[in-house]
């Protein structure tokens, strides 16, 4: 028997050039040797997005529709949507009755979101709640391996925290869930910080050739290197890093040639960004095909939630015998 494995993205915007190197790429190779579901989080988009609800759907849409153009198969894999699985949210009542408060608030997720995020009012009493769903995501597919960022790791070590109490009171239910962080080359946003949809600093995987060459523009290089014939030093240079991680075999003569000066910014930059319009040219085409056919997309999220629910379904058949309801 193959183990299993869960994970899932929020659709807060478009995905983008982070979550492919930083999810994405990891997710499609898994899926050749685990039992994987992945899953749209919608409902964890509603925690942050309750105010702007009526654009998740287009999010979601467009979400499968990039997991898929990517690589991701819904032959091999259970692609489907949080909220079409009622399951969870059955579940994650359960886990919250024996999650203590305290341990929430103390989460460094939950403080960093409510330092950090100051267009969303989060101070919610879901919002407080958003690793207890997440534990119910993934333990009511009783899943074994977890792949997710290091950004997550704290809510995946609480997630195993429930799962001990819950066993210790009502009996071996659930595995214990394992991490497998994702070692993913930094990728950084087109400004140098963290890519990330709240810094705009990124480049989605469905941005057009021009909109590529643009942001590949406004790009910092070595900041040393104010004039042509300066020496440049491509470690330090997040447009020498992209080389690094999309096309590993020109990275060592990039570098090369901007030591020496060899190579000006502009010439460089005009590379990297053909680099990447031919990088995505391959996702983008498919992205087409695939959203000129959207009863094809919606079919694929229905078959996905009908699997998904049955796994759910058979594990709370379970629980609510071995908690005691009638
Ligand atoms: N919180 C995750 C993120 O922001 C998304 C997510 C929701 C998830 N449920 C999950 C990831 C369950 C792994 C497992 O990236
Ligand atoms: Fe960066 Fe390329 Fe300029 Fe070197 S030549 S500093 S790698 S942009």
């Amino acid at each position: 028997m193959k183990k299993r494995i869960l994970s899932g993205m929020r659709p807060t915007g478009p995905l983008h050039l982070g979550h492919l190197v930083g999810a994405l790429n990891n997710w499609i190779k898994l899926q050749e040797e685990y039992d994987c579901f992945y899953m749209v989080a919608d409902w964890h988009a509603l925690m942050s997005e309750y105010a702007y609800s009526d654009r998740i759907k287009d999010f979601v849409i467009n979400c499968v529709v990039d997991w898929i153009s990517c690589g991701l198969d819904p032959e091999k894999s259970t692609i489907f949507v949080q909220s079409h699985v009622p399951e969870h949210l059955e579940l994650d009542m359960m886990l919250s009755c024996l999650t203590p408060l305290a341990r929430l608030e103390r989460n460094p997720t939950y403080k960093e979101q409510l330092r950090e995020i100051k267009q969303r009012d989060l101070t919610t009493y879901a919002f407080l709640g958003y690793p207890v769903l997440q534990a119910a995501d993934i333990l009511v597919y009783k899943a074994n391996v977890v792949p997710v960022g290091v950004d997550q790791a704290a809510h995946l070590e609480l997630t195993r925290e429930i799962v001990r109490r819950f066993n210790r009171i009502y009996g071996p239910i659930f595995p214990e869930p394992t991490t497998l962080l994702t070692e993913s080359p930094k990728l950084l946003g087109t400004d140098g910080r963290k890519m990330s949809k709240s810094f705009g600093n990124f480049i989605a995987l469905s941005d057009e050739p021009k909109v590529i060459k643009e942001k590949v523009g406004t790009m910092f290089t070595d900041p040393k290197r104010v004039y042509r014939k300066d020496k440049g030093h491509p470690h330090k240079c997040n447009i020498c890093n992209y080389f690094k991680i999309f096309a590993p075999d020109r990275a060592d003569g990039l570098a090369k040639s901007c030591k020496n000066a060899d190579i000006g910014c502009t010439d460089c930059k005009k590379n990297l960004s053909d680099l990447l319009v031919e990088t995505l040219k391959p996702i983008q085409e498919k992205r087409k095909a695939l959203l000129s056919d959207k009863g094809e997309i919606l079919n694929i999220l229905k078959m996905g939630g009908e699997k998904a629910r049955e796994a759910a379904s058979k594990t709370m058949k379970e629980v609510r015998s071995k908690v005691g309801l009638l």
